[in-house]
Formats: C-alpha cells, structure tokens, sequence
C-alpha cells in the first residue's frame, strides 16, 4: 500500500512549473523503502514480461542495490527472464582498471548481471578506457548504440545530492549529450565510502547527457532517506535550470520520482 501524492497540486496554486509551461514531477511516497522497491520492481517485471527484449536504462550507486536484490528474487522465484533485455548504464569512471571491483561495470555484475543472468552480449557501458584517449569519438558511439537499439524504454534513476543525475553535474545543459566531465567535489566526497579514501575516488566520468535520459520512453527515479530530502524537493519545486539538473526531468512526459517517506520528508506538508 502505498501513499500517492501528486506535486500537480502544487502547480495549481501557482508555482512556477506551471508558469513555465513544465509538467509537474509526480512523486510517489511509499511507506518504506522495501515498498517503494517491490513496486518499481513490479513495473519493470511487467514491462519485460510483455516486452522480452525491453531495452533498459541503469544505474548504479546504493539507491539500487535493494531494487536489483528484487529483481534477482523475481528471477529466481518467480521465474522473471531477464536474459533477453538490453541494458545500457548511464555512466563509468575514467582512469579505473577493467575489472576494478569500483567500476559501475562491476558494480552491476554483483548485483544484477550475475545473479539475475542477463546475457552480456546485450550489456553495454560507455566506453571509459576509449574515453580517456578519444572521448568525443566514445561519446558518439554510445548516443548511436543507444538510437541503434531503438531509444530506452525505461530508463532508472538515482539522485546525487547536489541535483545530478547520471553524472549529469551542476552546470549540465539540458540539450547535454554523452561526454566526459569533472566531477564534482561533493559527488567526489560522497563516493569517497567505496573507495576508501578520497584521493582514490576518480576525478572524471563518461555520462550520458541530460537530453540522453529525458529521451527514454519512461523514466523511474528513485531517492531515499533523509539525506536525499533537500535535493528531493529541489528537484520538484526549484527553479529548473542546470544549477540543479534532476529539475529538468519535469520537462519528461513520463517520469515519476519513487521516494520513502524519510526523502520526502521536506515535500509534503509544508
Ligand atoms: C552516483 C551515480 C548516480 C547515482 C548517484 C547517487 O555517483 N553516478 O547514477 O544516482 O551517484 O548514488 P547513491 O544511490 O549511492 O546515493
């Protein structure tokens, strides 16, 4: 059971997504992250179960390991085929060895890819060893691997603190593309857990681009706990602009932000 509340209420007193001819960010609160979890889950076995060969936008970092966890379950108890998808992740590192238990690549092998048995032949990453020498020529193939196989169908995602999305960073234009870029040094600190220490945390990444994403078919956003709050309600209710760039997922036709109530704890009732 879940709590469904909708920021189109705010649009009608007049907030300045309405204004600017944006659609509002339907936010859905459910109960506990497990909820919220098994419910996007639940879409994405509905969509593969109709469409075998769904082409799946992903991602990495600690919002996800929960929701790959229940799609491994799905697949293992209720038979949910995953082996047919084609999936592309939204980003890597720059400057990691192939193979480096901090790439996103390995990353996803231990949480999906292994577990859940996807066929590796239909994975895809941008190119990061090809980005460091050549990142205009990565970059390019991966917007056409992307067009090639048809556009995403659903497309996930987290929230970094400071608005990003991918490794879209504050100061990412919403017509951005695939590129390498800096990180940001917050973005640095926050992965600084995995790494260890900061001076290990890689200084630049390979994304897709802002427009990249809002051209997936569906886009599903996840956020959780108290530390996402703040940037939960810039992203439904700040200004849109590149300062914060999950705001422009208000200009997607089909977007929704699945968040528990700890992350929506600035967005409601004020
Ligand atoms: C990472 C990823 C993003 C992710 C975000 C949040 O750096 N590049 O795709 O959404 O940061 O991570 P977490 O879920 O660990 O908070």
């Amino acid at each position: 059971m879940t709590i469904q509340e909708s920021s189109r209420a705010r649009s009608a007193e007049g907030d300045d997504s309405a204004a600017s001819g944006l659609g509002a960010l339907e936010a859905v609160v459910g109960p506990t992250r497990s909820v919220v979890v098994a419910d996007v889950a639940q879409e994405i076995a509905d969509l593969v179960r109709e469409r075998p060969e769904a082409i799946l936008g992903l991602a990495t970092g600690g919002t996800m390991v929960e929701l790959y966890a229940e799609l491994v379950r799905l697949h293992r108890d209720e038979g949910l085929d995953l082996s047919r998808v084609t999936t592309f992740n939204l980003d890597e590192y720059l400057g990691l060895d192939e193979g480096d238990a901090n790439t996103f690549r390995s990353f996803m092998e231990e949480h999906l890819f292994e577990p859940a048995e996807l066929d590796r032949a239909r994975t895809n990453f941008p190119d990061s060893t090809r980005a460091a020498t050549d990142p205009l020529a990565a970059s390019r193939e991966y917007e056409d691997a992307i067009a090639a196989a048809g556009g995403i169908d659903l497309q996930l995602l987290g929230l970094g603190r400071n608005g990003h999305i991918g490794f879209n960073e504050p100061g990412s234009l919403r017509e951005s593309r695939t590129r390498v870029l800096t990180l940001a040094a917050r973005t640095r600190e926050d992965a600084t857990g995995t790494f260890g220490a900061l001076a290990d945390v890689p200084t630049a990444a390979i994304t897709v681009g802002v427009a990249t994403i809002l051209e997936a078919r569906r886009v599903c956003i996840l956020a959780f706990g108290e530390r996402k709050a703040e940037v939960v309600l810039r992203t439904v209710t700040g200004d849109v602009g590149p300062e914060v760039p999950s705001t422009f997922l208000r200009g997607h036709a089909d977007a929704v932000l699945h968040v528990d109530t700890a992350a929506a704890s600035q967005l409601f009732g004020r």
